[in-house]
């Protein structure tokens, strides 16, 4: 059954495929639409906007030159809240557009309590029930998500102010926006470091929307099943038996 949400992001979809390009070569599989692609560069622009305004407000001793990139120190006050909005209002719309493959599943459970043997780098290949998008990403994505509610709500609070809301609710909406600013800062430098050289070949996702093969059976082998129908691990072996061969 078709859902608004699904009408309103294929409609979506379609618009931007019509104005945007993807390339993907042979070898290749389509990782993310343009639609998605334009959503989560809009989110990292807003969100680099937010942070560099904010440290320039937070820690002034510090961060001092970043505020002449937004024509000084009050224009940098003015312009965080709305730098803040635009973030939490894109970032809601990648959200009905990732709700199916971000939902939680109980083998991501077992991912996250499996995770020293995912970080060490004792498999080759991920879990073979890894899909679309890995627990950790996930869990990145909801915290996000809880994130830009709490910032939403503090920074209201913040923004209008102790007249409207009484001082101790503008002092508690203080700590919880630094809080979640600096749980997402810490999450961004590990997203930014996975998705670059942590695992290489991630980045052309955001690109120009495609991975190779090798990228999708190796990190997420159940989407390289769904999508082409083979067995990942068989595909790694063979390529592994094809590589040996030529040396
Ligand atoms: C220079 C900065 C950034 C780079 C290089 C980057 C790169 C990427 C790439 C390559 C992916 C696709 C991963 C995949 O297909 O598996 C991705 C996904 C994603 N990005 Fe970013 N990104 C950046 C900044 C941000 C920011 C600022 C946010 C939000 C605050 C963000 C949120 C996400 C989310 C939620 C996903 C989906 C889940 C995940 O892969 O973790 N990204 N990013």
């Amino acid at each position: 059954m078709s859902t608004a949400i699904d009408r309103f992001d294929d409609k979506a979809r379609r618009t931007f495929d019509s104005i945007g390009r993807t390339e993907v070569y042979r070898g290749e599989l389509l990782r993310h639409p343009v639609y998605t692609r334009v959503l989560h560069w809009t989110v990292a622009l807003f969100f680099f906007l937010a942070l560099f305004s904010g440290f320039g407000i937070y820690l002034p001793w510090l961060f001092r030159w970043f505020t002449p990139i937004f024509g000084g120190g009050p224009l940098a006050r003015a312009m965080h809240p709305w730098f803040g909005l635009g973030f939490v209002l894109v970032f809601s719309l990648q959200v009905l557009n990732w709700l199916r493959p971000m939902a939680w599943t109980k083998t991501d459970t077992e991912w996250i309590l499996n995770i020293k043997r995912v970080v060490s780098g004792q498999e080759t290949l991920e879990a073979p029930e890894t899909g679309f998008f890995n627990a950790g990403q996930k869990a990145q994505f909801w915290e996000i998500v809880i994130g830009s509610v709490a910032y939403l709500i503090a920074g209201i609070i913040m923004w209008i102010g102790a007249p409207a809301f009484g001082r101790l609710a503008v002092a508690v909406s203080y700590v919880i926006h630094d809080i979640s600013a600096l749980i997402m800062l810490g999450g961004i430098f590990i997203h930014i470091y996975l998705s670059t050289i942590g695992e290489p070949g991630t980045f052309h996702s955001m690109t120009r929307g495609a991975v190779s093969e090798a990228w999708a059976w190796t990190f997420h082998p159940a989407w390289y099943k769904q999508v082409t129908g083979r067995d990942p691990r068989q595909a790694y072996e063979e390529a592994k038996r094809k590589m040996d061969a030529q040396k």
